[in-house]
């Protein structure tokens, strides 16, 4: 069979696939469907420095080929994952990357201070900085150059040699010039994309059918956006390592990621449907290598053709 084996920097994973943020929680109940051990590696639920409750329900509904969601990082914070969820993980054999979030660089930077001490075991971070940046008007960190730059330095200051992978959001009117701000500030590679602005309303109570009225757009729907992003930052930065992710179903979904110039990939919204199907991936993607007689991912990883 072809060697899965793929190079993130200095991270190597087993496979290219891994589990999304917030749609696989720390593995517990997925772990009845998929040994974790298998998989390439689980981002976990995004961690804030205190325990986040998160927004008011309804906070989840179906979309044409995806849904939204307004969870507002609900989560038990980021002590509770050093003590309890880590442990279990590793004990599974699990490759797991932190994902970590705040409202303001502090919040991130006190996360990140936690993890270099009591985070032994981790293979990188993932920094979502699609969070309302409370300094700057509620805008969204990775909406702006300088507050990537702000958060992903002393994120990275913190956390010394622990692989920072920052997470960008698509709403943006060039990704280009936000994952400059983050490299330069000293991101070993980038996660793209998060979830896609959107809203949907019940015509019957005239309610917006999010309590948080606008939410992020996952699924299928998202697809063409996030290859689309990943095709943009691999062309603009072609050495640096990213994490594809938005609306991968399908291990062809996941090859389009890798042909763009993801080196890995991420699948969210599709476990909530098949909690195995990051597993029919790894599969599907080994048999395509073996259909093209490719000896190893990495000459699938940027590997689409723009002419001829
Ligand atoms: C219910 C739900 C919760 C999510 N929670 C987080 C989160 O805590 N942190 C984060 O960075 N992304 C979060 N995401 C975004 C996913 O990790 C992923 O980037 C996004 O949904 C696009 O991938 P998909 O279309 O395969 O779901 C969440 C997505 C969903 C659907």
């Amino acid at each position: 069979m072809a060697d899965l084996t793929t190079t993130l920097g200095t991270m190597e994973l087993h496979n290219p696939v891994l589990v999304a943020s917030g749609t696989f929680g720390a593995g517990r109940e997925g772990s009845a469907f998929v040994d974790l051990g298998k998989l390439g590696g689980i981002i976990v639920k995004s961690m804030t420095i205190t325990p986040w409750k998160g927004k008011p329900t309804p906070r989840m509904c179906e979309t044409p080929s995806g849904m939204l969601n307004a969870i507002g990082i609900q989560n038990k914070g980021v002590d509770h994952f050093i003590g309890e969820d880590l442990p279990w993980l590793l004990k599974k054999k699990a490759t797991v990357v932190a994902s970590i979030a705040g409202n303001t660089v502090d919040e991130f930077v006190r996360v990140a201070d936690k993890l270099r001490t009591g985070g032994r075991g981790i293979a990188a971070v993932e920094v979502n900085i699609s969070c309302p940046n409370l300094e700057d008007r509620n805008n969204m960190f990775s909406h702006s150059k300088k507050a990537t730059a702000a958060v992903v330095g002393q994120v990275k200051d913190a956390l010394k040699k622990v692989p920072v992978f920052p997470k960008l959001s698509p709403n943006v009117t060039s990704l280009s010039e936000i994952a400059e701000a983050a490299l330069d500030a000293g991101a070993d590679g980038l996660s793209l994309v998060n979830t896609v602005f959107g809203m949907s309303i019940d015509v019957e109570t005239r309610r917006p059918k999010l309590a948080g009225v606008i939410g992020g757009l996952s699924g299928p729907a998202i697809h063409p956006v996030a290859v689309r992003a990943v095709h943009e930052v691999h062309q603009n930065f072609p050495h640096v390592p990213i994490i594809g992710q938005g609306g991968v179903a399908n291990a062809e979904d996941a090859l389009q990621l890798l042909l763009a110039g993801a080196s890995a990939v991420a699948v969210g919204t599709q476990n909530f449907i098949n909690p195995r199907v990051s597993i029919e991936i790894i599969e599907g993607i080994a048999a395509y290598m073996d259909r093209h007689k490719m000896a190893g991912v990495s000459e699938i990883v940027g590997a689409l053709k723009l002419e001829g």
